[in-house]
């Protein structure tokens, strides 16, 4: 494993505790909208994951969805999201991840999902086959719709819901299951490992999927994003395991 990655995983892992510690506890709710929640954890497992990070390549920079720090100008950033799903980690539904990916000259390098209810920790290296829990993982070879499972997120605007919604519907008819699991990185890491077959989001950014692009692009998935209209800085994503079709769907 590259030290980088090493890196990633252990920083994930310390935040993954940090966060089973917290689970079912009272948490300080910092912000509370109509379609998300920010709680202070959020900032703290972000502090706790940029503080390793930054301990050892001080001169990095980090991307994270609770600030920056670092070098800014450095050719080496961390994407970070300390807790992806923070609306199920409030209701006490066991579903959500630390997302920690890397780039390089804006390419991406090597990514870490880590769901702390589950120890599974999803990586990708430099090179080489995504790993849960140490072992080579692949997409699902399901071609056909009717056989297929999609999850959808629905995210946090009133617009993007409407478009969403209207997605939602017609794929609905033609997969054979829909789910929507409250976790952004954890769908990439499931279609990446073949749980699922796709995930579909009008407004995600990018700490949200650094990673698990990564991961599912690694092994022969497919990730297409396009400039949301609904949020500066976000994108549409549509992702598979790259074997089906979403003609005249998307
Ligand atoms: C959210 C989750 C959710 C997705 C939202 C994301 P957060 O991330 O990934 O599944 O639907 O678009 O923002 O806010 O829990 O880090
Ligand atoms: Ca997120
Ligand atoms: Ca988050």
């Amino acid at each position: 494993m590259s030290p980088e990655l090493e890196l990633a995983t252990h920083a994930a892992r310390e935040a993954g505790a940090l966060l089973r510690e917290h689970f079912e506890s009272d948490l300080t709710v910092d912000e509370m909208q109509a379609h998300d929640i920010k709680l202070a954890l959020d900032v703290e497992s972000q502090k706790l994951i940029e503080g390793l990070i930054l301990e050892r390549f001080p001169d990095h920079a980090i991307y994270g969805e609770e600030g920056l720090a670092g070098d800014q100008s450095s050719e080496t950033q961390w994407i970070v999201d300390p807790i992806d799903g923070t609306v199920n980690f409030f209701y006490g539904i066991p579903h959500f991840c630390i997302s920690i990916a890397m780039r390089q000259g804006g390419e991406l390098k090597i990514g870490a999902i880590y769901d702390p209810m589950m120890d599974e920790m999803f990586a990708v290296d430099f090179e080489g086959p995504a790993t849960r829990n140490g072992k080579p993982i692949s997409p699902s070879n399901r071609s056909e719709l009717k056989d297929a499972i999609i999850t959808v997120g629905f995210s946090k605007s009133k617009e993007s819901i409407e478009v969403g919604a209207k997605r939602y519907k017609d794929f609905a008819y033609r997969v054979r299951k829909t789910r929507m699991m409250g976790s952004a990185a954890l769908a990439l890491a499931y279609i990446s490992c073949g749980r699922l077959d796709a995930y579909i989001e009008e407004m995600i950014s990018i700490w949200d999927i650094a990673a698990g692009q990564l991961m599912l692009e690694r092994g022969g998935g497919s990730v297409v994003l396009t400039p949301s209209p609904f949020g500066e800085d976000k994108s549409g994503i549509v992702s598979n395991n790259g074997k089906l079709s979403f003609e005249g769907l998307v």
